[in-house]
């Protein structure tokens, strides 16, 4: 996940021209398909961005699961269509989504999750093969912050807040969450957000993001660094240099 905290707002501006049928149940149809929980459009000067917004506001855009199927029934229309180049998943100013729908899952059986693969369709986002990106602000939590990881890259809003307190529900994370965000923020940043189910703001996001980056990037250097010691011409270039006179450097 790379995360950049950019105004969200730049990137879900509309530009007005893509034909949206909006009927009085609040159904959107595009493309000749109808969404209860998610507005689908084509964006941008060029109408090359394939835009999705999560539309259940009463709510704070919780995840249900017809939405996450919503989801992925957009992302496959955009990657069926070759005028499109990118995806932006977003939410609203208050929420990116708060999670999986609590209620929705409320009453599921062990049996249910288990034997139906729980939660399994919504990898669909992190298997598109266009650049999909999240547009956040407000709430990221629980199933709202794995999805926006899910993207390949996160804009975040100044009033963005990623959290996953599944905890506090009694559960863990359950898409991805204790894997990518670790990978996001770091293992000791990521173990104390998931054992006490404290958000993160944007700034904060950004700058735990960025100090693994760099741990990750010395850690890479120090790997190719010793990789030069199984060469000749570093051998040749230390003992030139040892020797007083010019390395006799052959691409070895
Ligand atoms: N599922 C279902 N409904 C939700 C929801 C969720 N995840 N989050 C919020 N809502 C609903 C509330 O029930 C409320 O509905 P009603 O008006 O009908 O009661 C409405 O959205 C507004 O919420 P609040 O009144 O709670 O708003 P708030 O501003 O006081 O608090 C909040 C906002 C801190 C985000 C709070 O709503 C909250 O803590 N939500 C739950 C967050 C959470 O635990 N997410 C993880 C879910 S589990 C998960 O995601 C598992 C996974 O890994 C996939």
């Amino acid at each position: 996940m790379a995360l950049l905290c950019r105004s969200a707002a730049l990137l879900c501006k509309s530009s007005r021209a893509a034909p949206l049928a909006v009927s009085a149940a609040h159904k959107y149809t595009t493309g000749g398909v109808t969404y209860d929980y998610i507005v689908v459009e084509k964006r941008g000067e060029k109408q090359n961005v394939g835009f999705i917004q999560l539309n259940r506001p009463k709510v704070l855009n919780a995840l249900c699961d017809g939405l996450m199927l919503e989801v992925g029934k957009a992302l496959d229309a955009f990657e069926a269509d070759k005028d499109i180049g990118a995806v932006v998943i977003t939410g609203s100013d208050r929420a990116f989504a708060a999670g999986a729908d609590i209620k929705e899952m409320q009453n599921r059986t062990f049996q249910e999750c288990y034997g139906g693969n729980f939660l399994a369709h919504w990898n669909r986002v992190s298997m598109s093969k266009k650049p999909v990106i999240a547009a956040v602000n407000g709430f990221a939590l629980g199933g709202g912050c794995e999805l926006a990881m899910m993207c390949d890259i996160i804009y975040a809003g100044e009033k963005a807040h990623f959290g996953q307190p599944e905890i506090l529900l009694g559960t863990i994370p359950g898409a991805g969450g204790t894997q990518r965000l670790t990978r996001a923020v770091g293992k000791s940043l990521a173990m104390e957000m998931v054992l006490t189910g404290d958000r993160i703001n944007a700034q904060e996001a950004k700058q735990a993001a960025y100090e693994l980056t760099l741990a990750e990037g010395n850690r890479l250097e120090k790997r190719l660094f010793h990789s030069t010691f199984a060469t000749e011409d570093r051998k040749e270039g230390m003992t030139a240099f040892v020797e007083k006179r010019k390395a006799d450097f052959q691409d070895k």
